[in-house]
């Protein structure tokens, strides 16, 4: 696989980008619909090089690339393929405007000096025409073993085309930031998947958030969200990248059994 040469990072940006409306509606809500955080080139940009790695699955033979949505299993179609810290395998994806625009929301949205926010994860999904899975409910600080007292951290999910109802776009429940974390399960009950979902939700006051290509939702940990299946002939990509910043950790382990239960086929291709 060709790697891009990396280029020297941008200095973190900390100029505002959201008003006071904004920031106060995320608040309440636990998300924010910002109809244009980058501009079609970007768009272009990023999804040129998501369509490579998707196209020549890469990262699944250390386990980075799998699919989220059932049992993986090499040669069977996906119903929803992920790549975990795609920057990784290309560089150049954490270098440009969606980085630092998201960044620049994101230590808004956390408060605190900007020396102290630090970048999570990266990762991106695809939700293939026609057969593109739903990815269920669930809140992200599902999947962290190592939880905080205080979560302060909130993920930027970027629309590489226009995401609508019909192919995928999220939804959430206004409010649920501020619910503990849920009793959740692997996909289905079933330990081999990766993806998580919970059961006990209460989902009926969920809006979908649809964008425009370049719109981005920024989401808290906690915030309940899901996107539904795709119906379109339109391959639906999303390209999302986390931050946050400390928090105050647990004194006592927090009871995740759907994490000790899991054992997904990606996890047994991670290189020692
Ligand atoms: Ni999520």
């Amino acid at each position: 696989m060709t790697v891009a040469a990396a280029r020297e990072p941008a200095l973190p940006s900390t100029t505002p980008i959201l008003t006071d409306e904004q920031i106060t509606a995320f608040e309440r809500d636990g998300f924010l619909a910002i109809p244009r955080l980058v501009d079609a080139d970007e768009v272009a940009r990023l999804r040129l090089v998501l369509e490579r790695l998707f196209a020549e699955r890469a990262g699944r033979e250390r386990g980075a690339h799998f699919d989220l949505s059932a049992v993986d299993v090499d040669g069977k179609a996906e119903g929803l393929p992920q790549i975990l810290e795609p920057s990784k395998l290309a560089p150049e994806l954490a270098h440009g405007r969606f980085h630092e625009h998201a960044r620049a929301a994101s230590l808004q949205l956390l408060g605190g000096p900007a020396d102290e926010l630090g970048r999570g994860g990266d990762h991106a999904i695809l939700k293939p025409a026609r057969h593109g899975a739903a990815t269920p409910w669930h809140q992200d600080e599902a999947y962290w073993p190592v939880p905080m007292q205080d979560a302060r951290s909130c993920s930027t999910w970027l629309a590489l085309q226009e995401a609508t109802v019909d192919n995928g776009c999220m939804w959430f429940v206004p409010g649920s930031h501020r619910l503990g974390v849920l009793m959740h399960q692997p996909i289905g009950g079933d330990p081999r998947v990766h993806g998580l979902e919970t059961l006990v939700a209460d989902t009926r006051a969920a809006v979908p958030v649809p964008l425009p290509a370049g719109g981005a939702v920024i989401h808290h940990v906690r915030t309940l969200h899901y996107a539904g299946p795709n119906r379109t002939g339109v391959q639906r990509y999303a390209y999302i990248v986390g931050f946050w910043r400390p928090g105050v950790p647990r004194t006592t382990p927090r009871d995740m059994p759907w994490l000790e239960a899991q054992n997904a086929a990606s996890s047994t291709r991670v290189a020692p």
